[in-house]
């Protein structure tokens, strides 16, 4: 078990560069599938989820290889295997990408119901219900198996999203490439991965447009060639560094920063006291010591989004008053709320709120990591916090952020990560 020793409070100061999209890479992986030809991806970044992807699509049939650090060689020939790995599927949220490109290229799937991060139930029936509409028969067997087939092919249809559910937006895009005729996804998720997935797909030869809107049009086609593709850089990684610039009241200058990706965290930085300035290829906070308290609801992009919501109520743990944080997408995300009040936050849960009492300081203590997010926002917060601390179960952020503590240490803080 990793921890990560912390003594904190001490502005952070200096630049950063960013990595490219976990929340990407995973779905452009995926699409890989589609084509028989080689795909190569740039500025990937090399995170447990990444490695984990790699090792389900090479039981499925793809060659994969690291070509240049940060440069990922896939080709899957004929002869895909159509069976996803069982420990895998259950390791990963974004393994249940391989449905769709499965079906469209094999016709058929074998799969199991996805694991991952602990933010509460995560059902799958919108990306089941959209594939049964393309024509795809669904089998849920016992022991939380899966198989679909589509035997003759799948053919467009017209779906309409109860919920714009980015995973289930990427499964219907990639599912519909080869479908007979057009799809269209009205209530489409909207989030900047949706068109980054969108130009790949076009890049391999596919013809969808919409993505970024509610409403994605899918015309089916023959085949997809290869191409190369850059991953475009982690926006919530970005905000995360923001965040923990603003949280310590340093001045932090991130590379690869978009503005236009994260204009909801931006929005709310400077409405809490922070300054931000926006250059051509960076974003910089510079705190504040006296941050105002906030309302925050998450909502799908571009509302405040989700995975930026534990590290905005670490922000908060420090504010002059009290803020509401409404958690609409994943509502039981508050599990590391508990751990927060370790290190002398007040923050009480109410069903889908939390209500943060503003403290004038934290205090280092012993923590965990449940998950992700909520993992980097008790790192932030024990940054700000006096004293030393510990972060343990680390292996939580290893999932999504690329040499975090090395960052971290590169802006001044004092870090060491044991084991
Ligand atoms: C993706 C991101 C995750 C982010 C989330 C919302 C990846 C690998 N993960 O997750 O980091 O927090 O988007 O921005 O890209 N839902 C259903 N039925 C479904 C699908 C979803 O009820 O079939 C519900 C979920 O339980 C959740 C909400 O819809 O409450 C949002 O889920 P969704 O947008 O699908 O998130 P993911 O794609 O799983």
């Amino acid at each position: 078990m990793s921890e990560l020793l912390i003594y904190g409070g001490k502005p952070l100061i200096g630049s950063v560069k960013v990595s490219g999209a976990k929340n990407s890479v995973l779905k452009l992986m995926a699409a890989s599938l589609l084509t028989k030809e080689p795909c190569i991806l740039k500025n990937v970044p090399n995170l447990i989820d990444v490695q984990k992807m790699l090792s389900l699509l090479t039981d499925l049939g793809t060659e994969a290889k690291w070509i240049a650090p940060g440069s990922l060689y896939l080709c899957t020939p004929n002869g895909l295997n159509y069976y996803g790995s069982e420990r895998l599927m259950r390791e990963m949220r974004a393994s249940i990408l391989i449905l769709g490109p499965l079906l469209a290229r094999a016709k058929k799937a074998h799969v199991y119901y996805p694991g991952g991060c602990a933010i509460g139930p995560r059902p799958i029936d919108l990306h089941l219900k959209a594939l049964e509409a393309l024509g795809a028969k669904v089998e849920q067997e016992q022991g939380g198996v899966l198989f679909l087939q589509a035997n003759g092919g799948l053919r467009g249809n017209r779906i309409y999203f109860d919920f714009p559910s980015v995973g289930a937006t990427e499964n219907l895009m990639m599912a519909a490439v080869f479908a007979k005729g057009r799809t269209t996804i009205e209530n489409a998720a909207k989030e900047p991965e949706i068109v980054e997935l969108q130009k790949f797909l076009n890049n391999l030869g596919a013809n969808i447009h919409g993505a970024g809107t509610d409403t994605i049009v899918i015309e089916g086609v023959k085949e997809l060639k290869g191409a190369e593709y850059t991953v475009v850089s982690d926006r919530i990684e970005a905000g995360t560094f923001l965040l923990a610039g603003a949280i310590t009241q340093g001045t932090v200058k991130v590379y690869g920063a978009r503005a236009d990706h994260n204009e909801a965290l931006l929005y709310k930085l400077q409405e809490a006291g922070c300054k931000i300035d926006i250059g051509p290829s960076y974003v910089e906070v510079k705190g504040s010591k006296h941050i105002e308290p906030l309302r925050i609801r998450t909502m799908p992009y571009p509302g405040f989004p989700t995975d930026l919501q534990p590290l905005i109520t670490a922000l908060l743990t420090l504010a002059e008053g009290t803020s509401l944080v409404t958690e609409t997408v994943f509502p039981d995300r508050f599990k590391y709320t508990h751990e927060l009040t370790r290190l002398g936050a007040k923050i009480c849960i109410e069903g889908e709120c939390a209500i943060v009492k503003g403290v004038a300081k934290l205090k280092g203590a012993k923590v965990e990591a449940f998950d992700l997010r909520g993992g980097a926002a008790l790192v932030i917060a024990a940054l700000a916090a006096s004293g030393e601390s510990r972060v343990s179960q680390l292996e939580h952020l290893d999932r999504g952020y690329e040499k975090f503590s090395e960052k971290i240490a590169s802006l001044g803080a004092i870090v060491e990560r044991q084991n």
